[in-house]
């Protein structure tokens, strides 16, 4: 079989460092995601940070570094480019791939693009070419949400019908997971309500975060409250359905699934009963699942389950969440 030749730009903690943290599980970094990879050979990779090499040298000696995206792609040609630098740095680093190289695949961590405003430029400069842009929206790429989708999918337990949310740090930060996986799960945002600000630690990089409500086509409704992370981290989703009920807990590391049965302490009605649960999700290394994918994608094996649509549509939500917060917490449509 062949290899596919990889490159990063970014080697901050998704682009590199996670998986110097030994509480993480492995992979948890793009590069060591690459190296562990038989069918890629990662050959190059950027950071604007020249201490990066040393860093990079650790776990991927025989790649070669280098201190900006041009002067990689000067030396290389590659079928697949992560991009793991900070969100205002995607656009500009994707158009320049777009237009100087034939990468058949952009990883691009989330967000896509920093605003709506970029998000309707790159989706001008992808109506021509080749290359497949694809967000690493990371918990898509994770088997225990993928059973929940396939659960909501075949109504299991009949109709979705609220949605629970509780998070920390961020519309954009944590809010680009959650606003994804209700997207994935349930349908799009049609309606938000900001409800309160909470202050998180996300303030500090100008991303607020709001207790609000949200209405999914017309039918299903949310609730999202935030919390402070300088208390604790959390992370945690309820999807209610007319036959029983799934809980995320722990950010994903276990799942509960009750279904509805005879109430067993009042005759006439009914309760959740806990039918199975999932536990340790997490250790399973979601950007691994995700490196096996995009090789399946190149191998002609798979579609990707993860597209610009997908990317961008939080952002969408988010700034309707904003306008909804300057204008008094009013009710606002969201504009896609
Ligand atoms: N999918 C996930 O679960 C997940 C987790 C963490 C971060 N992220 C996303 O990944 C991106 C990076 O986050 P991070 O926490 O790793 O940030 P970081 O600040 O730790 O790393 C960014 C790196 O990019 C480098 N850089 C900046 N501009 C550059 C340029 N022009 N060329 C080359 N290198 C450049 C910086 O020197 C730094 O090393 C963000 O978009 C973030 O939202 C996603």
């Amino acid at each position: 079989m062949s290899q596919y030749k990889a490159a990063v730009v970014g080697l901050g903690q998704i682009g590199l460092t996670y998986d110097f943290d030994p509480k993480r599980e492995r992979p948890s970094a793009h590069v060591f995601a690459y190296q562990l990879n038989p069918r890629i050979e990662l050959v190059a990779a950027a950071d604007v940070r020249i201490n990066q090499c040393q860093a990079l040298h650790k776990i991927a000696s025989a790649v070669t570094f280098y201190q900006s995206l041009d002067e990689l792609l000067k030396d290389h040609s590659v079928d697949i480019i992560s991009i793991c630098t900070p969100p205002v740095h995607h656009l500009s680093a994707i158009q320049y791939i777009l237009q100087n190289t034939d990468t058949k695949i952009i990883f691009c961590e989330k967000p896509l693009v920093s605003c709506v405003d970029e998000a309707k430029l790159l989706a001008q400069k992808l109506q021509k070419g080749n290359c497949l842009l694809i967000p690493n929206l990371s918990r898509r790429w994770n088997s225990g949400m993928q059973r929940v989708k396939a659960h909501v999918a075949n109504r299991q337990y009949d109709e979705l019908q609220k949605i629970h949310v509780k998070y920390t740090r961020g519309i954009h930060n944590t809010g680009s997971h959650f606003l994804d996986l209700l997207h994935w799960w349930g349908g799009k945002i049609s309606e938000v309500q900001v409800i309160r600000k909470i202050n998180t630690s996300a303030d500090y990089d100008s991303d607020p975060s709001y207790t609000f409500a949200f209405l999914i086509d017309e039918n299903i409704l949310g609730f999202a409250e935030a919390f402070d992370d300088e208390q604790y981290y959390l992370f945690e989703i309820d999807l209610y359905f007319s036959k029983g009920k799934i809980e995320i807990r722990n950010s994903g590391d276990d799942v509960f699934y009750y279904q509805v049965g005879e109430h067993h302490l009042y005759t006439g009605f009914k309760s959740l009963y806990l039918e199975r649960c999932e536990n340790q999700l997490l250790s399973e290394s979601n950007l691994a699942n995700a490196i096996n994918h995009l090789v399946n994608i190149l191998d002609g094996l798979e579609q990707p389950l993860c597209t610009v649509e997908h990317g961008v549509y939080p952002l969408y939500v988010a700034e309707t969440l904003i306008r909804s917060f300057n204008n008094h917490c009013s009710k606002e449509s969201v504009r896609f």
